[in-house]
């Protein structure tokens, strides 16, 4: 298409140019495909062997990589035993919540035997996100990493590693983790806790049986690496750091970032993190490590995954050493780091900030107990949002939402507590009961909205990292203590503040987050704890059809699961 040029003079040829350029342009959209198979495998892990369920036959699941423009078409094939569902999390899927994913949030789930294509646009986002069955506790094992590259011809805002690596930590169970959590249900108590975390699903020497399940990267001397870390564990926050290596933080949630560097980053459940890290140092064997940060009172799981990052020609048999993490209930270092968090916010990539608000939300996420005449204690552990359990549907709310069916869900989600009180004062341990429902919020077309997530202390304080499915939100402010209406939002940063879509409101603290609901459809919202999810510290906002003819729901697709 060089000399097309040369032609341009002459119409006909002029538009046979225009022509082949839209054809033959690298920067075109493309269709990617895939097939996921879930499949039940048989994997071992320290000195353990059991049925887990899987793409593919892998653990992790594969690696989707699309560019930003493409549209995707992942046929899902059901051939295991239990429902199942895939959620894209941190796709914005622009009218398209059919392709998101919630079991009974935005369709029914995909039986045993059957299929559907989950079928969306990657449009307007780039960088590391990740995929997940979202229905029970099933991601324990179904999940993996979606990259989205940058169009064609546009270059990283940061120095071009010479490789990138995908680092997803996860949790492992001994037993059937399906098993483990009607156990808990049945007594209304927590399932028990995982026995391994994970790198890329491998638990590294620090556990029994795992000298051959450790994960390890090769590396050059002075080249530059782009790590993509991705939360993938149900209930743990981890510190991860490198032994020896400090690390750039280049994007947050697929967001760019102004770089900084750190000996270590803290990641919550959803969230994922790119880090720049140059091989510079002697040429060894370093240990890269993960374990959980805690700094509520309770139980502190000090497991630590570990991988190995390698210096090319060192042979298999020098020692790495571990590196320094921080304390597992090290706060000052977690609202240090999370402090440094910043959007880019340059002319490419702006941070648009919505600077004036519709509608002020404010939610307490509470733990709490009901009675249960059949669990241990006559009681079950329940968790909520303004003291609102939520109770999952039947029917997909979308579905009940698109087609008007009555009975499924009700919009009198309250905008604020019932009562409000010293949220964050001494621990609550009396009236504890929740109201069960399934409440939704109603939000209209492109408004702009605040939401205020306070933590409680009722039973007792803890970090929840919120996940806003269907947008991006722009994280303005947060503390510790009770949000503080007149004083709070004069510091609210509406520059350059993180972009993401999953936020950890601090132990005992408050989080305040900002969107514009411009993508019309039923969006869950809930705590990526999957022990809290599943008590149910979640709710969903309808966003209404705006006017415009591109401004609803797309028409469900033919293969949406029925229920
Ligand atoms: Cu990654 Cu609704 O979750």
């Amino acid at each position: 298409m060089g000399n097309c040029k040369n032609f341009s003079h002459v119409p006909f040829f002029f538009l046979l140019c225009l022509l082949g350029t839209f054809f033959f342009l690298p920067t075109e959209a493309a269709v990617k495909k895939y097939q996921f198979d879930i499949q039940v495998r048989n994997v071992s892990r320290l000195c353990h062997a059991k049925p887990i369920v899987t793409v593919n036959g892998m653990f992790p699941g594969p690696t989707v990589y699309v560019r930003e423009g493409d549209r995707v078409l992942i046929n899902v094939t059901n051939y295991a035993q239990y429902n199942m569902s895939i959620h894209w999390h941190g796709l914005k899927q622009h009218r398209n919540g059919w392709a998101d994913g919630p079991a009974y949030i935005t369709q029914c789930p995909i039986k045993t035997g059957n299929s559907y294509v989950y079928d969306f646009n990657v449009t307007g986002q780039r960088g590391t996100l990740w995929w997940h069955a979202h229905i029970s506790w099933l991601r324990a094992t179904v999940y993996g990493a979606i990259v989205v590259m940058p169009k064609q011809g546009t270059p990283f805002p940061f120095p071009q590693p010479d490789r990138e690596v995908n680092i997803l930590l996860g949790e492992w169970w001994n037993n059937d983790v399906e098993e483990v959590v009607k156990q808990g249900n049945k007594l209304g108590l927590p399932p028990n806790m995982s026995d391994a975390h994970t790198i890329n699903g491998k638990p590294g020497p620090l556990f029994p049986c795992s000298e051959k399940h450790t994960f390890a990267m090769e590396v050059e001397q002075g080249k530059t690496y782009l790590l993509r870390i991705i939360n993938a564990a149900l209930n743990d926050e981890f510190f991860f750091a490198i032994a020896g290596h400090n690390m750039t933080v280049v994007e947050i949630d697929a967001v760019y970032a102004k770089p900084f560097t750190t000996q270590a980053i803290l990641i919550a459940p959803g969230q994922t993190t790119n880090v720049l890290v140059q091989a510079t140092q002697v040429p060894s064997r370093y240990f890269m490590a993960a374990r959980p940060f805690m700094d509520a009172p309770l139980s502190i799981d000090n497991k630590t995954a570990a991988a190995i990052l390698q210096y090319k020609g060192i042979p298999n048999t020098v020692l790495p050493i571990l590196p320094q993490l921080p304390a597992p209930n090290d706060t000052a270092f977690a609202l240090s780091y999370n402090g440094k968090i910043r959007s880019l916010n340059s002319p490419r990539f702006p941070a648009n900030v919505p600077l004036k608000v519709d509608r002020h939300l404010f939610y307490t996420i509470g733990l709490g107990m009901n009675p249960c005449p059949t669990c241990l204690n006559g009681t079950r552990l329940t968790a909520s949002l303004n003291n609102i359990t939520f109770v999952m549907p039947q029917t997909g709310l979308l579905q009940a939402h698109y087609f008007s069916i009555k009975g499924v869900f009700t919009t009198d989600f309250p905008d604020r507590p019932p009562t409000s009180f010293n949220y964050t004062g001494a621990p609550l341990t009396a009236n504890l009961g929740t109201a069960l429902g399934t409440r939704l919020s109603r939000i209209a077309f492109n408004s702009t909205v605040e939401l205020v997530l306070q933590d409680t202390n009722l039973l007792t304080v803890e970090s929840h990292p919120f996940h806003l499915h269907g947008y991006n939100f722009f994280v303005v402010g947060t503390g510790v203590g009770n949000f503080d209406p007149s004083k709070d939002p004069a510091k609210f940063n509406l520059v350059d503040p993180p972009e993401r879509n999953t936020v950890g409101v601090p132990t005992g603290g408050w989080t305040a987050i900002r969107f514009r609901a411009d993508n019309p459809g039923v969006w869950f919202m809930h705590c990526h704890l999957e022990l809290h999810t599943s008590w149910g510290l979640k709710t969903a906002f309808v966003v209404e059809n705006g006017k415009g003819a591109d401004q609803s729901i797309l028409p469900p697709p033919r293969d949406l699961p029925p229920c």
